[in-house]
């Protein structure tokens, strides 16, 4: 995509209300960037990521800012800033991290976003705040409930309809009230009006990928469901969504949490920072409604929409049925021979990071239901899944024609 493209993020976007609103996006010169981070000074540092490091500032009117830093420039680090600006001019959410502009010039890509004091999900579930224990019982629903809206709006609400393919907990930050804003929309979809996926090279952390997506490329707004169940799981549990067994192999936090729902074993699931003092009938309802989103098959899981109405307990029958239907899927037999042949998709996907393997070539597409026409082509892009570490940097794995290739900086 070329960069001119960017132009394009204002379309639909009316002018006049972005000079006049105090929120809308705008373009940045480098200087004043410059001047606002004190050169990218490595004390203004706030965290990196796979795209880059991101740098408080603060700019003349004293407004405070977080500016990311494109690693590197490449057509692929181009196509992720160019979706991240496109995505983020266009959508507007109490719990969404609004864009205040960018800036490119020469080969810098910054981006601008709205500074959020209270860092990352991560940093508090796992990271650097976690001793603090800042999150009680509260905190959490909200968070669970502000991302879920944030979702719903995406999925529902933007135009064209989006898929975020990143949910995860580093990729949900925390402003001055603990509310939840979503970010990162650098492998976002637009999904096409009427169709029900995107089928596309898979791009997204190990730990969050929804099984159909990882396995066959199919992303869809189903994908980012599957992937806010493991959020919700790492909320309630505070407990990572891969957890390290041996050297060898890791157990899913959906693995370890589901015989202990089976069990109402509510104590044993609480993340023990909480000591005790959490809603115990909400805690519940979280857990069914992270296991239902979390379902290996992606017809069983509910729409964004049924999820903030089970959260906010205005569903109590559906989340009965739901919760019923979750237990003896898991008891019966047939459903349990599914599982163990899911359970060897699953291998088969890990094997697909760790061995040489001929390249499966998917093209993107969108479908549509009921509807077997041609689909039309789009551009595709490269195959990136990121391993969730603390902030750190993260490396980058990508399946070519001989297979894994290892680490590589985004
Ligand atoms: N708007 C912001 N306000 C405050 N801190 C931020 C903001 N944006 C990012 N950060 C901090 O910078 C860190 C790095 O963010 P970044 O999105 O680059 O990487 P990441 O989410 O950790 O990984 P990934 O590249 O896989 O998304 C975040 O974890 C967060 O702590
Ligand atoms: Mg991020």
């Amino acid at each position: 995509m070329a960069f001119g493209s960017i132009l394009c993020c204002g379309k639909g976007f009316d002018r006049k209300k972005k000079e006049e609103s105090k929120t809308a996006w705008r373009i940045f010169s480098l200087k004043e960037l410059h001047a606002a981070t004190n050169n990218f000074n490595y004390d203004n540092k706030l965290g990196e990521g796979g795209f880059g490091s991101v740098y408080w500032g603060q700019l003349w009117d004293g407004s405070q800012i977080a500016v990311k830093r494109l690693k590197v420039w490449s057509d692929k680090a181009e196509l992720e800033f160019v979706v991240e600006i496109e995505v983020l001019a266009r959508i507007r959410h109490k719990n969404l991290l609004t864009l205040r502009g960018y800036s490119a010039e020469g080969q810098e890509r910054l981006i601008v976003y709205d500074y959020m004091p209270n860092s990352s999900l991560l940093s508090h579930l796992h990271g650097q705040h976690s001793a603090e224990c800042l999150l009680d019982w509260k905190r959490r629903m909200n968070i669970s409930i502000g991302s879920a809206e944030a979702i719903v709006y995406l999925h529902n609400h933007a135009t064209p309809h989006i898929i975020h393919r990143d949910i995860k907990a580093s990729n949900v930050l925390l402003d001055s009230d603990f509310q939840a804003r979503v970010a990162d929309f650098g492998f976002a979809k637009f999904v096409p009006d009427g169709a029900t996926h995107v089928t596309t090279k898979v791009k997204g952390t190990l730990g969050y990928l929804a099984p159909e997506y990882a396995m066959l490329g199919k992303a869809s707004e189903s994908c980012d469901v599957y992937s806010y169940g493991i959020l919700l799981l790492e909320i309630a549990t505070g407990r990572r969504a891969l957890q390290k067994l041996n050297l060898t192999s890791n157990r899913s936090i959906t693995d370890w949490a589901l015989p202990l729902a089976r069990e109402e074993n509510f104590r044993e699931l609480a993340d023990p920072k909480l000591k005790g003092n959490f809603v115990k009938d909400e805690l519940k309802r979280l857990i069914i409604v992270a296991l239902v989103c979390a379902q290996k098959k992606p017809e069983r899981r509910p729409t964004m929409v049924e999820v903030v109405e089970l959260l906010k307990g205005e569903a109590k029958d559906k989340l009965t049925n739901l919760e019923n239907k979750l237990f003896k899927s898991w008891h019966s037999a047939d459903d349990h021979k599914n599982e163990i042949r899911e359970d060897n998709a699953d291998s088969i996907l890990e094997r697909k990071y760790d061995t040489p393997k001929p390249e499966s070539k998917v093209a993107e597409t969108v479908s549509k239901e009921k509807d077997d026409t041609p689909k039309p082509e789009f551009k595709v892009a490269e195959t990136t899944i990121s391993e969730e570490k603390d902030g750190t940097p993260k490396p980058e794995y990508k399946v070519s024609d001989s297979g894994f290739e290892g680490a590589q900086e985004r």
